[in-house]
């Protein structure tokens, strides 16, 4: 694994923009992206990179994760996300576009998307932050883990964490459909992204336990071949 600590958001959002740009930046490559609020100054930078460059133009968008439930045109829709803060301001074409569609059914979603993705055969890069309880994705801590795309409860650490995102009075769905362990850790590349303080006890349990457990989904990655870990400097701490 490779650790890359930051030392402010500024150099963190540099540093992993560049590495997703580098990553993708050849034909037919395919990303699979997170929503969150770690990956939002990441984008900001992608926009303005990603800006008059054709070599993106083949390039497919994955999703990695969606509320069930939620119209892709839900506010609060994964799919909206990503569109609002990246894929709406490239110069790239609808067909590039592969997300999950969160109102369809839940079962049929998962077997599409799986199709989907057994039609690339691997992500080039799969990118993802880090839930405070250690999923990734909506790989929520369980004794024992769906390979594959699949429907999953939305843990009560998760809920409250995302909350925050709702209007007071919006019903929050209760399951997510959610890319599986399988295909990240088929992934030729995977990075990690982790700012702030809250995240610090996370990264900290994650570097130090080298322990594997599906009750702490973050540490399935330490068997990943190419796994970058960024984080800024409150994500980390030096006591280790
Ligand atoms: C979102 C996702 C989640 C988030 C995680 C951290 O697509 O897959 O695993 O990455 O919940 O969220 P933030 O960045 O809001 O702390």
């Amino acid at each position: 694994m490779k650790l890359l600590v930051c030392e402010n958001i500024e150099e963190f959002s540099t540093v992993a923009a560049n590495l997703i740009y580098n990553s993708i930046h050849h034909s037919k490559a395919s990303v699979c992206l997170p929503t969150g609020s770690t990956p939002i100054p990441v984008y900001e930078k992608l926009v303005s990179m990603m800006q008059d460059d054709k070599a993106f133009a083949e390039v497919k968008f994955f999703n990695l994760d969606e509320y069930a439930g939620l119209e892709p045109t839900h506010h609060q829709s994964y799919a909206y996300f990503l569109n609002q803060h990246l894929y709406s301001h490239i110069p790239i074409r609808n067909e590039q576009l592969l997300l999950i569609n969160g109102a369809n059914d839940p079962q049929d979603e998962c077997k599409r998307y799986d199709t989907l993705i057994d039609e690339i055969s691997r992500f080039d890069v799969v990118v993802d932050g880090i839930g405070t309880n250690g999923h990734i994705a909506f790989n929520e801590p369980a004794d024992h883990f769906i390979p594959r795309t699949h429907i999953s409860e939305i843990s009560a650490t998760t809920l409250q964490a995302n909350r925050r995102f709702f209007k007071e009075n919006e019903i929050m769905p209760l399951q997510a459909i959610t890319l599986g362990f399988e295909d990240i850790m088929k992934a030729k590349k995977v990075i990690l992204l982790a700012t702030g303080p809250s995240k610090k006890e996370v990264i900290r349990r994650f570097l130090s336990e080298k322990k594997i457990t599906t009750q702490f989904p973050i540490s399935l990655l330490n068997m990943h071949p190419d796994l970058t870990l960024i984080v800024d400097s409150e994500a980390y701490s030096e006591s280790i």
